[in-house]
C-alpha cells in the first residue's frame, strides 16, 4: 500500500494550505446490493461464517459528499445525514466515519473531512447500505485528499471495515467467498428488474446469523454446483433460469425472526414475480419480475398488503462506487 508522508519541516499547528488544483468537494455514489445466491457454512473461531454468495448491485444509490475543511478542524471527521434518521449514528460508530479514519491512518493524512450522506438503501435492510456509504467514503476521500490508492488497496481497506464493504466498490455482479469479501467479478448479460419490499423495522445481521446457527447447527458444505447454475443463467441473461437458481441460506432464519415475510414473498409471487427471496439477512424482500408491467402489478399487490412499508422498483446490475462531482 502507498503511504503518504508528512511534509518535512511543516508546522503541525498551521492551517492547512489548499492543494493547488485540488477539489474541495467530491461527490461519490455507491449502490446497495441483493444476494442472488447465499450459501452459509459453520462459523469459524472468529464467529464469522464462510460464505459462497453472488452479489448484484441494484439501482438504489447512496451518495456521499466529502468536503475539505478550511482551518482549525485538522483531523476532524464529521458526518451529517441529508435527512435525519435516528437509527443511523452520526459519530465515530458510523461506518463512513470509520472508513475516512482508516484511510487517513493508512496513508498518514492528517486532514479532516466533512461527510454528507444521502441514504436511499433501507437501514438494516440486508442490502448493505452502511457498507455502500463506507465504500463511497473511501473513494471520495481518496480523491479529496489526493492519496491516490488504487482499486486493490481500497479493496483491502474495505475488507477491514466489514465483510460487505468491498462489493459496493466493485459493483455489477460478483461471486464472494470467505466472509463475502473475496470477490470475483462475473460476466453477465442483460438487465434484471426487481421490486423491493421494504419492511418497517430493520433486522440486525448478527441476530440473523445467530438464529441460523440455532436452526442449522451443522450446515452442509457450500453449494458450489447450484452457484454454477446461477452464474450460467447470468451469462445467458436468462431471467427465468436466474429465478430458478435464487437461493438464500439465511432466509429461514430471517423468516423465523419475522414470520410475516413469508406472506410478503407469497404475495409477490402470486402477483406475477418470477421468484421472491429475502435479500441477504433481510428483512427486505427482493422480487424478480419479467417486465415493467409485472413490476407495477407486484408493487401494487405488495403496497396494499399488510407488513410492507413501501416498495421500490430497481434495475440491475449497476456500477460500483464512482465519482459524480
Ligand atoms: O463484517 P460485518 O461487520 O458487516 O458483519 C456484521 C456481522 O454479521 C458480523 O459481526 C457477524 O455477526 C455476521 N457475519 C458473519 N459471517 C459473515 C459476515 C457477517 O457471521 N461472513
Amino acid at each position: 500500500m502507498n503511504h503518504l508522508r508528512a511534509v518535512p519541516g511543516a508546522d503541525p499547528r498551521a492551517p492547512l494550505p489548499p492543494r493547488p488544483g485540488s477539489a474541495t468537494t467530491v461527490r461519490v455514489e455507491a449502490p446497495g446490493k441483493i444476494n442472488l445466491f447465499l450459501s452459509v457454512g459453520a462459523p469459524g473461531p472468529d464467529g464469522y461464517h464462510p460464505l459462497t454468495t453472488v452479489f448484484q448491485a441494484v439501482r438504489l444509490i447512496e451518495t456521499v459528499t466529502a468536503r475539505s475543511q478550511s482551518r482549525l478542524e485538522r483531523g476532524r471527521i464529521t458526518l451529517r445525514l441529508e435527512e435525519a434518521d435516528a437509527r443511523v449514528p452520526a459519530d465515530g460508530a458510523n461506518l463512513a466515519v470509520r472508513a475516512a479514519r482508516l484511510l487517513a491512518e493508512a496513508t498518514g493524512v492528517d486532514e479532516g473531512v466533512d461527510l454528507i450522506v444521502r441514504k436511499r438503501v433501507p437501514v438494516a435492510g440486508g442490502m448493505a447500505g452502511g457498507s455502500a456509504d463506507a465504500a463511497a467514503t473511501l473513494t471520495a476521500c481518496n480523491a479529496l485528499w489526493g492519496t491516490g490508492l488504487g482499486p486493490e488497496d481500497l479493496q483491502a481497506l474495505a475488507a477491514r471495515l466489514g465483510a460487505d464493504v468491498p462489493f459496493p466498490l466493485l459493483g455489477a455482479t460478483a461471486v464472494g467467498h470467505g466472509r463475502g469479501d473475496r470477490l470475483t467479478p462475473l460476466m453477465t448479460r442483460g438487465r434484471y428488474l426487481w421490486v423491493l419490499a421494504l419492511a418497517s423495522r430493520g433486522l440486525p445481521t448478527p441476530a440473523v446469523f445467530r438464529r441460523f446457527d440455532e436452526l442449522t447447527p451443522q450446515p452442509p458444505a457450500a453449494l458450489a454446483e447450484a452457484c454454477e447454475e446461477m452464474t450460467a443463467a447470468l451469462r445467458c441473461g436468462d431471467a427465468r433460469a436466474l429465478a430458478a437458481g435464487l437461493h438464500n441460506d439465511l432466509q429461514e432464519a430471517a423468516l423465523s425472526l419475522r414470520p410475516e415475510l413469508a406472506d410478503v414473498i407469497a404475495t409477490a409471487e402470486r402477483a406475477g414475480a418470477l421468484r421472491a427471496i429475502v435479500s441477504g439477512s433481510g428483512p427486505t424482500v427482493a422480487a424478480l419480475v419479467p417486465d415493467s408491467g409485472s413490476a407495477a402489478c407486484v408493487a401494487r399487490a405488495l403496497e396494499t398488503s399488510g407488513p410492507v412499508r413501501g416498495t421500490v422498483r430497481v434495475d440491475a446490475p449497476v456500477a460500483g462506487a464512482r465519482m459524480v462531482g
